[in-house]
């Protein structure tokens, strides 16, 4: 498995992975623009050349957010989003990242596992944030930040 930073021609292909994984999905011009901003903290996952999985964030030094992250269902629980994760958090700190923010779905057990295990703490919850379906968001905090 390679991983790399994300370049334009991988927007496709994470688009199909949008609408498998989201109910929000974001279309080929909101992927492109992070993947081609100054700011952008994207990677992919690639095995065989095909993307498996992808981190979608934007930093502005010395913080960042995380937006997006998945894997392929037939890749998950295999330590794949672990190592990306790993991978833009070791690469962006070349760039001054010390802090991390995010909102995640408070069901999505899969996803908090992911970022607790990278040292994410629980920050805060805001309530009924999420539409189809509703849910609350869990704010998570990596680094020292407080908000
Ligand atoms: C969240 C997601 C990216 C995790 O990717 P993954 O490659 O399966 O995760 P990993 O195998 O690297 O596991 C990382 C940690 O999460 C845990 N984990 C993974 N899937 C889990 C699950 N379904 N339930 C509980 N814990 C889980 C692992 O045990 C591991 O924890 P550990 O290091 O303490 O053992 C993947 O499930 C996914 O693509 N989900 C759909 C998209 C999504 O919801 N994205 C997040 C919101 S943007």
């Amino acid at each position: 498995m390679e991983i790399r930073r994300a370049v334009a021609d991988d927007a496709s292909a994470i688009c199909e992975m949008e609408e498998r994984y989201f109910s929000d999905s974001w279309d080929k011009k909101d992927v492109f623009s992070y993947i081609c901003s100054e700011g952008g903290m994207c990677f992919v996952a690639l095995e065989n050349g095909r993307v498996i999985a992808y981190v979608i964030g934007r930093m502005i030094a010395p913080e960042g957010e995380i937006y997006r992250v998945a894997v392929d269902e037939k890749y998950r629980q295999r330590g794949i989003g672990y190592r990306l994760l790993s991978f833009m958090l070791k690469t962006e700190r070349g760039r001054g990242l010390e802090t991390v923010f995010l909102e995640v779905r408070r069901n999505n057990a899969a996803a908090i596992a992911l970022y607790r295990a990278h040292g994410f703490k629980d920050a805060g919850i805001r309530k009924n944030y999420y539409q189809n379906p509703t849910d609350d968001a869990l704010i998570m905090l990596y680094g020292n930040c407080q908000y």
